[in-house]
């Protein structure tokens, strides 16, 4: 028996996992202290009614002999009619006309981000940012791919273009970007596509903060741009959209015109799925399906309203401070340049230690967020605001 020796390449412990265990650590330690936290990027608004409403009705079906069901339609790789429609229609209204074939459905934008790598050779190099969102590198470690990486950099605004000569085959791509919260415009995510096409390359990418857009100048889903179809998959999640960080839902889309060495990803993607994955339970496509109609729309947009709020404090304290940022306007994180010098992990302990709040380090997404944090627009307002007032307390005195 001989174990996967690609793990031991990996970092001990999953950056979120290190964030909850120091935070667990000094909690324990200081009891009585009231410690923020604006470091994962988990929801706290509660479901939209229309989604709950949309569950219960689906659970009272499951409970009664005509209307049970049991595994999914496996014609659409378990994905039911009324989801995939909705999910059609929002990529209507964004201008992209999509068939349902190319739409599967997933438990989050996390597994899948991971999952696809199945239907792409181990020998495929890799490019992604640095700082990166750690579940790119950490899968293709785990598959013991050779990985390289675009600098973002403050320079750049964090948005790394494609540089000539730079080989690559699998490229990943999240706009707007977690950690850093910047976000592509059209005409440079035109460029990467037409970088992708020109060498073969496939991008992945990461839609899972679009709803956050609110820029007309920025796309919401790649295939707005171009060309995109022949080159890219794109992976979205209820998860922030919608608040199912605890429900799980999520879509990837594999276009049909996707084609490499002559062969279909999408049927590739669709063979994977039918092997590996029974499919997203009924009671949670119905909550999904719920999102995209016009009253979920406007349910989930006084949710999205309520975080840019967040963002907007965020920022404002960051203005205030005269301290360096980028996100926060279409996206929920804000990523910051640490006062006075200071490393991520020691701006982290000084915030904990001193403000009681807990933030991401910037170097656990990668090399490049060194001397930079992160800080998401997810928390109550009670708690942004009262983390800001602490943060502007101890940074003015
Ligand atoms: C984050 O904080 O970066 C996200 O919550 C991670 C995730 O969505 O898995």
């Amino acid at each position: 028996m001989k174990i996967n020796a690609n793990f031991l390449n990996l970092k001990d412990s999953y950056l979120f996992a290190t964030v909850g265990r120091k935070t667990a650590e000094y909690k324990k330690a200081h009891p009585e202290k009231d410690v923020i936290r604006l470091s994962i990027g988990d929801v706290t608004r509660p479901l939209a009614p229309v989604v709950v409403e949309a569950m219960k009705r689906a659970a009272e079906e499951m409970g009664k002999s005509e209307t049970f069901r049991g595994y999914g339609p496996d014609q659409t790789c378990y994905g039911y009619d009324k989801l995939l429609d909705s999910i059609l229609g929002s990529y209507a209204r964004k201008g992209v006309t999509l068939a349902k074939s190319e739409l599967f459905i997933s438990d989050g934008a996390k597994s899948d981000c991971g999952n696809i790598l199945d239907i792409f050779s181990q020998d495929n190099v890799v490019l992604v940012p640095d700082p990166v969102y750690p579940v790119y590198v950490d899968t293709n470690v785990m598959g013991g791919r050779v990985i390289i990486y675009a600098d973002a950099t403050q320079e750049n605004g964090f948005l790394p273009m494609p540089v000539k000569g730079t080989k690559a085959d699998i490229i990943y791509i999240c706009s707007p970007n977690n950690p850093t919260g910047a976000a592509y415009s059209r005409e440079q995510l035109k460029e990467w596509v037409d970088y992708a096409n020109e060498i073969g390359a496939v991008i992945l990418y990461d839609a899972a903060y679009e709803f956050f857009v609110c820029d007309d100048a920025l796309c919401r889903s790649i295939y707005e741009v171009e060309g995109a179809k022949d080159c890219a998959i794109e992976i979205c999640s209820y998860s922030k959209t919608a608040g199912f960080t605890g429900v799980r839902c999520g879509y990837t889309v594999v276009p049909e015109s996707l084609v490499r060495e002559g062969v279909s990803l999408n049927k590739l993607w669709a063979r994977r799925q039918s092997t590996k994955f029974n499919g997203v339970s009924y009671v949670t496509q119905m909550g999904a399906a719920a999102v995209f109609t016009e009253e979920g729309e406007k349910q989930i947009g006084e949710n999205l309203a309520y975080y840019r709020k967040n963002a907007e404090t965020i920022a404002h304290c960051l203005d205030e401070l005269n301290l360096f940022y980028t996100g926060g306007k279409n996206s929920p994180y804000i990523w910051f340049k640490c006062p006075n010098g200071m490393s991520s992990w020691e701006f982290f302990d000084y915030l904990l230690e001193n403000a009681n709040v807990v933030g991401t380090p910037g170097s656990g997404f990668g090399k490049n967020g060194e001397g930079f944090f992160r800080l998401t627009a997810f928390g109550t307002h009670e708690n942004t605001e009262e983390a800001c007032r602490r943060i502007a307390a101890l940074l003015k005195a």
